[in-house]
């Protein structure tokens, strides 16, 4: 058999595996939930709502709007996969069923480069929020931003980073408990924006609607080389915002009841998040014109402030301090899962997914990925970060798409504890929106993803396609 048609069967997937390669069962759905929510509110609407109001104008509701359908059709299509393939790896596990083993390592390539860089991302705008606090104790300037800001390394984003790997590492369980406590301090955070930025809500705010128009473009000698505006960009940008309910669906081997479970966390976070963006972002665009804001670090912080509430605007820059570290720790969890399952399957090496006896997590690659999101959120710039994040994502969305469509087709019958609803319109939905998603990122964003898989294809080439388990029962069977 070529390695082309090489793919897993769905039965030797949920059967288990044997023995230092299982992973604890210690979460139940509202254990998932958290972990959904705490991993979807993050930087997106606390930071790039700015920059997404930058790009599009008060048009950036309209941003949100199908960034947030299409994530949506995506989320059904997760929802319907996880429980049907209740198997950590997610969307790399998925491919590797419906489409083979080089789709599978194209997509398990987009998600390491995914998860890593939101852990990144989501930690460089942490440290602009916990900028005051380092400054307090005395850090000077230069060790608060990366080199594209005249400093030398943001090592709050540094630390940070190493402190959730570090927790993360210590089990499962503790970590997921800490996470439900600390998303309550974000909506709360957000409720509160709302209740102070209401009342100076001023329609006339959202007049131009579309000052740069609806299709991505670049615009002549307005921003940095090569950026794109209008609403198309702006949703390629905010879609980062949306996503992490796919994070959830990494960790159905842990779940105590995957059908159930799953079912419930991934829609259900999704839901929650959406209605949230939905009023903040309308509260932030009627409380201030989008062209003040989108200028701000901290754009919620930087409106309240404005709004004369001093006190409460730190309030809820220490609430966004307290709880984003919730995000890098769904996004470091689902990454070391998708490292340990693809090592267990023989494409990286195998003996980065041994499982500490004592707490039950793959802790060597738990900390290889906090150091590597550590070194890329010391060096680079939010806006970069995220938007290579969302190239990732969107190709790991396509091939669920994908998947949920090959698998209809190929195994009807096979009983669907939740399934895609019009599946037909929803799945095609799910991967024509992620690719006119795509096609609206800027050039520099799709040519830095096309650079990170012909690394990941060398490697593929390398090594995984002489060694994955697949390939070598092949080879044993002659
Ligand atoms: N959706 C996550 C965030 O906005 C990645 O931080």
């Amino acid at each position: 058999m070529s390695f082309w048609t090489r793919r897993k069967a769905i039965d030797t997937i949920t059967a288990g595996h044997e023995g230092g390669h299982e992973l604890k069962k210690t979460l139940s759905w509202p254990h998932l939930v958290a972990l959904g929510v705490g991993a979807v509110v993050g930087t997106g609407i606390y930071t790039l709502v700015g920059d997404g109001a930058g790009m599009a104008g008060p048009g950036v509701i309209l941003s949100f709007l199908i960034a947030g359908a299409v994530c949506a059709c995506a989320a059904l299509c997760y929802a319907e996969l996880s429980t049907m393939i209740p198997a950590s790896g997610s969307a790399y596990t998925y491919s590797y069923v419906a489409m083979g083993e080089p789709v599978a390592w194209f997509v398990g390539w987009s998600l390491v480069l995914e998860y890593t860089l939101v852990c990144a991302a989501v930690a460089v705008g942490w440290s602009d929020h916990a900028a005051s606090l380092f400054r307090l104790v005395g850090f000077p300037e230069v060790l608060l931003h990366g080199p594209h800001q005249q400093g030398i390394i943001n090592l709050p984003a540094v630390i940070i980073s190493m402190a959730v790997a570090g927790l993360l590492a210590l089990g499962t369980r503790e970590s997921a408990t800490v996470s439900m406590i600390l998303v309550v301090v974000k909506i709360a955070a957000l409720a509160l924006f709302v209740a102070l930025a209401l009342p100076a809500f001023n329609a006339g705010h959202f007049t131009p609607f579309m000052p740069y128009g609806f299709g991505a473009h670049t615009l002549q000698g307005v921003g940095a080389e090569g950026a794109k505006f209008g609403v198309m960009a702006a949703a390629s940008l905010i879609f980062f915002a949306f996503y992490g309910f796919d994070a959830v669906s990494t960790a159905a081997e842990e779940t105590k009841n995957p059908k159930r479970d799953l079912t419930i966390g991934i829609v259900g976070s999704m839901v929650v998040c959406s209605v949230i963006y939905m009023v903040v972002a309308a509260t932030a665009i009627g409380a201030s014109p989008t062209d003040v804001f989108s200028k701000e670090g901290a754009p919620l912080v930087f409106i309240i402030k404005s709004l004369r509430h001093p006190l409460m605007a730190e309030v809820v820059a220490m609430a966004a301090v307290v709880a984003l570290p919730t995000v890098i720790l769904a996004f470091m969890y689902g990454q070391s899962r998708i490292f340990f399952v693809m090592s267990r399957d023989g494409l990286l090496p195998r003996a980065l997914s041994a499982v500490n006896a004592k707490t039950g997590t793959p802790v060597v690659m738990t900390l290889l990925t906090g150091a590597l999101a550590a070194g890329l959120s010391g060096f680079l710039s939010l806006k970069e970060i995220a938007a290579l994040a969302n190239a990732g994502t969107l190709a790991a969305f396509i091939a669920v798409g994908m998947s949920v469509i090959i698998l209809r087709l190929r195994d009807p019958r096979r009983p669907r504890v939740f399934s895609t609803p019009i599946w037909w319109l929803v799945a095609p939905g799910a991967i024509l929106g992620c690719l006119y998603l795509f096609y609206s990122l800027s050039a520099k964003t799709q040519i830095y993803f096309l650079i990170a898989h012909v690394i990941g294809t060398v490697l593929y080439l390398a090594y995984g396609v002489r060694k994955s388990v697949l390939a070598q029962q092949e080879k044993a069977a002659g």
